[in-house]
């Protein structure tokens, strides 16, 4: 009898453990046979272009300050598109229409209904109260996500976002923090404005809904603030984000269409990662935009780091790295413009590039070129490939490049404090 026992309990237990792993597996083929069909088509043929595009906003926008067309009018297009209507609280959703760069195509949640919540709460992430912002962000139609007042969301376990949602946090102050944070995976136009993501924690091996129809295994998270897998048209902009277990945020596994804007980054080791292999070729077609963000006080390195597709990094402001800002592997193109480098005291930090394990006979052909960067206190830029050529120099020569405007620009990087009836 006892050994019979013993017998169906080990055989329950084996049950139990094929059954969770079917269902690890069915987790992400779900997700991603929602997303495959539109797999590939989301990358632009020419990056260059969609980097002009950008150049010629920022100066649009800088001239527009310089010719005093409105006392509010910062320099920055992004903000210039929407910052100086002081009751932005009644047009949130033209936010949606502010986007450049990569990302700019990003709608998330413009075209559907507002989601308001009031419940900070995360009890059970299989079946989220309505209220709580992980039953805002799972539902298959469009959201514009907003916070009824000011509060600290404490995540148990990943927030699995669907497609078509903007999580929209002007107008309160909303903490991410000291638990799961956000994992963009398989989904599109996602729209994150305005958190504060922070002290994220590896967590897993638990089940989470992800959408009204479906809920999986997942199994243990890197901790990262924001997680971007397999997804495409995503918008970054005004986020604090700061000291994670893993990446500040991580896009990989044919992630594109991105734009990381106007976000201050602090206290973190590994800041960004972009491509998480130089086996994963699939990486050639990611396209990301960092823009006007502030790289700040104690962040060591990673700001990005790169792998395969093309970067245009423009316009940000760099006031602390440890070790590099702007490092890759596995022939990235890196396209930096007007951003203001400012090296750290140590003699053997002044580089603002690393190339990552490859020999310089390699190296030597990737395409990494700097544009009008402003160089402080001993900063240097390792160029190379189409980059290092004199007629690329020539070329570039042209475009103004505002790096004198970036303190200006960069200023009010981070989340912003936005009440209603006032300009944010
Ligand atoms: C810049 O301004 C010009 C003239 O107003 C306009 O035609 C053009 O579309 C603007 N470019 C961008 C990228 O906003």
């Amino acid at each position: 009898m006892a050994v019979s026992l013993r017998c169906f309990c080990t055989w329950t237990l084996l049950v139990l453990v094929m059954v969770l792993s079917v269902n690890a597996a069915e987790e992400k083929d779900e997700l991603k046979s929602r997303y495959d069909d539109e797999w590939n088509e989301h990358a632009v043929e020419d990056p260059e272009e969609v980097a002009a595009m950008v150049d010629e906003s920022t100066r649009n926008s800088t001239e527009r300050r310089k010719l005093g067309f409105f006392s509010c009018v910062t320099g920055n297009p992004i903000d210039d598109c929407w910052r100086c209507d002081p009751r932005w609280r009644l047009h949130r959703k033209r936010l949606a229409n502010c986007g450049i760069g990569f990302g700019r195509n990003a709608v998330g949640g413009r075209d559907g209904r507002y989601y308001v919540v009031n419940n900070p709460g995360d009890d059970d992430p299989v079946s989220p109260r309505p209220g709580t912002l992980r039953h805002a962000v799972i539902q298959d139609q469009p959201l514009w996500i907003v916070f009824k007042r000011d509060m600290v969301i404490t995540l148990k376990q990943e927030l699995i976002m669907n497609s078509f949602k903007t999580i929209d946090a002007r107008g309160a102050s909303v903490h991410i923090a000291n638990g799961a944070c956000i994992t963009i995976q398989f989904v599109t136009n996602v729209i994150i404005h305005g958190l504060h993501i922070h002290d994220c924690r590896s967590t897993g091996n638990a089940m989470v809904r992800s959408s009204p129809g479906h809920y999986g295994w997942r199994t243990m998270a890197d901790g990262d603030g924001i997680s971007i897998f397999g997804a495409s048209h995503v918008w970054i902009d005004h986020n604090s984000l700061s000291n994670c277990a893993d990446g500040l945020i991580d896009a990989i596994m044919g992630s594109t269409a991105i734009t990381i804007s106007n976000n201050h980054f602090t206290h973190h080791n590994e800041v960004m990662l972009l491509g998480h292999s130089d086996s994963y070729t699939r990486d050639k077609q990611m396209q990301v935009t960092i823009a006007y963000n502030h790289f700040g006080e104690g962040l060591i390195q990673r700001m990005p780091r790169c792998r395969h597709g093309y970067f245009h990094v423009v316009n940000n402001d760099y006031t602390h790295w440890e070790m590099y800002a702007i490092g890759g592997s596995a022939d990235p193109t890196i396209n930096s413009q007007g951003n203001r480098f400012l090296a750290p005291a140590n003699a053997f930090a002044k580089e603002v590039t690393k190339r990552v394990g490859t020999a310089a006979g390699v190296w030597r052909h990737w395409n990494w070129r700097s544009e009008g960067d402003l160089l402080l206190n001993g900063a240097y830029f390792t160029l190379s490939g189409a980059g290092a050529a004199a007629s690329y120099a020539r070329a570039s020569s042209l475009g103004a490049k505002s790096s004198s405007m970036v303190g200006v620009i960069t200023s009010n990087a981070g989340a912003l404090v936005c009440r209603g009836g006032r300009r944010c």
